[in-house]
Parts: C-alpha cells; structure tokens; sequence
C-alpha cells in the first residue's frame, strides 16, 4: 500500500532548489509568520529553518507528535532549544559547511572596509562632504587575531595570508598540527593574542563560553587603534564595551553582522555608534552558499526521515 508522504515545512528564507522529491511534501515560504508557523506545524514530520526563527519551548510544544527532524539550513544552532528538542527526541540537524566561505568572506570584507572607513566615507559624501583628509591603515603586515580556528576562521585566516597579514589564532580546542599545517601562530591564551594583534575577528559558536568573551576587559588589552570584526554571533564580542571602545577612540573601527536581538530596534546603541560599518546578518547570503545551504540541509533531512520511515516499515 502507498505510504503517506512525508511533509517538510521550510519557513526562513532560503534556496530549497526542486522541491519534487518522491515520497516527500515539500512546503516553502520562506520568511513565514511565527503564528502561522505554530499553527501549521502538527501536520509536520520536519522542519527546517534558518537563524530568523526561534525553536523554541513554544514552538516545540506546538509541534506536537508528528515532527521527528528540525534541519538549521546554516551552521550555528544557537536558536534552536537543543536541551528541549532532545528530551522530545527531536534530531537536529544543520549544514555544517555550505555557507563557510560566503562567512569567511564577509568577514574579511569588514576587516577591510573598517581599514579604510567606507562606511562613513560612504555617508560623508552622500551628505556632501568631500572628505580626502581621512587616513585609513594598511593591512600588509600587520597581525590579525582569530578567535575560533574551526571552518570558517580557518577560511579566514587563509584569505587573510593572502592580504599578507600575519595570523594569530586562540582556539583551545584545536590541534597544534593545524596551527602548524595552516601557517597559523598559536596562542596559548586570549589575553596572550589580543595583545599581539592589530586586527580581532571572531569565529566561534555563541555558547555560555564564549558569549560576552570579548568585553571591556577584553578590548581594553587591544593595542590603540584596533579594529575589532564580530560575523559570527551578537555577543560574543559585548555590545555595549564595542561602543564604549569605539566612542572612547580606542578602537580605529569595527564591523559587525550580528546583533544579540535580530533584527536590532531603532534605538539600538550600534546605530550612532561611531566608525562601525553594519550588515544585517548577510554572512550566509550569497547566491552560491544559499543554494548549497538549500539542497544540503533539504537531502540531509530527507535522508533522515528516509531512515525513520526504513525502520518503521
Ligand atoms: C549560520 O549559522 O550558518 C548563519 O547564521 C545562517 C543564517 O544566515 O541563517
């Protein structure tokens, strides 16, 4: 007898590629509203969604029995309530490379547009001054600091070399045969690389380690004139001491991608803060990396209800 397909709810905004597959309901609306979304999930084996939604408490009670997979069409799984998801025997699954390189590259893209005041170069000239006075920094040879040599600040640091910086990273968790494999120096503690470096940017997961990792104590040990990049979660480097370090002139920039609360609200202290250039958490989004993001994260939870549907047969 024919078995009933299996229905996949895609809610964030991303490249799901053919949504036919045998044996499978596909549902996309990216961008779906947070009630519809609650209202609609019962009739679910699967979820996938992108950083936007909040799986949470909430959300998994609302689910009800049928939702066995959630898919994170993205690496970090910081929205997700992993703790409540696994008491509820949910599999959580991500895609854990797609989207690597677009990340890396917006972060070197800060790096460099903090370097050389583009954004407010940008706004000095749309309000019509012409302003040539402004001296940016070289990167050649001078230090950049990774926190976090997984994939993506692995990318970086390659990228990086490439501009002829110099790469130091802290990773604790990471073997010294990388450091030495990817010509990276090592170390051995965060106070020992903020202060060897010109240049911090930050590549961890946001967990209860590395959240508010980067604070005033923290950029306070910055040589003068640092600039300071956060692509990777709000708060790992703290709001309030990156403004603080910005307002005070300590810092020479900063870039960032990420707020603790997305979007940020109007009143947000990021907004007047002085030489930070902003993206709105667009690490993920090229072209290339959403529709490798997109059929990753689509055959992994295919797969995995595949295998459940094996077993129940
Ligand atoms: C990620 O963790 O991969 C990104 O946050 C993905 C996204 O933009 O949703």
């Amino acid at each position: 007898p024919a078995r009933t397909a299996r229905r996949v709810l895609i809610c964030d905004e991303m490249n799901p590629g053919d949504l036919h597959h045998e044996g499978f309901q596909i549902d996309y609306e990216g961008n779906m509203d947070r009630a519809e979304t609650l209202r609609r999930l019962p009739d679910y084996d699967a979820l996938i969604t992108r950083s936007r939604t909040k799986v949470d408490r909430e959300l998994i009670d609302a689910a009800g029995p049928r939702l066995k997979v959630i898919g994170r069409g993205g690496v970090g799984v910081d929205n997700i309530d992993l703790e409540y998801a696994s008491l509820r025997g949910l599999l959580i699954l991500n895609a854990p490379e797609s989207n690597n390189v677009s990340a890396a590259e917006l972060a070197v893209m800060h790096l460099m547009a903090a370097a050389r005041g583009l954004t407010r170069s940008d706004r000095n000239t749309r309000a019509g001054t012409w302003d040539r006075k402004f001296l940016g920094l070289e990167l050649k040879d001078k230090t950049l600091g990774i926190v976090g040599l997984g994939r993506i600040g692995s990318i970086v640091a390659d990228r990086a070399q490439g501009l002829r910086l110099k790469v130091v990273a802290y990773d604790p968790y990471v073997p010294e045969s990388k450091f030495e494999r990817l010509g990276i120096e090592r170390a051995e503690t965060l106070e020992d690389l903020l202060r060897r470096v010109d240049f911090l940017t930050v590549h961890t997961p946001l967990t209860e380690e590395t959240s508010g990792m980067i604070g005033a104590g923290e950029l306070a040990l910055l040589k003068k004139d640092a600039i300071v990049v956060n692509a990777a979660r709000g708060g790992i480097v703290n709001e309030q001491a990156l403004v603080n370090a910005l307002n005070s002139g300590h810092l020479f920039a900063a870039g960032v991608d990420v707020f603790v609360e997305e979007p940020p609200t109007a009143e947000h202290i990021f907004l007047q803060a002085p030489n930070l250039g902003i993206t709105a958490h667009l690490g993920a989004n090229t072209r290339e990396a959403q529709e490798r993001v997109g059929a990753e994260i689509v055959s992994r939870v295919l797969d995995a209800l595949q295998g459940d549907v094996s077993k129940g047969a």
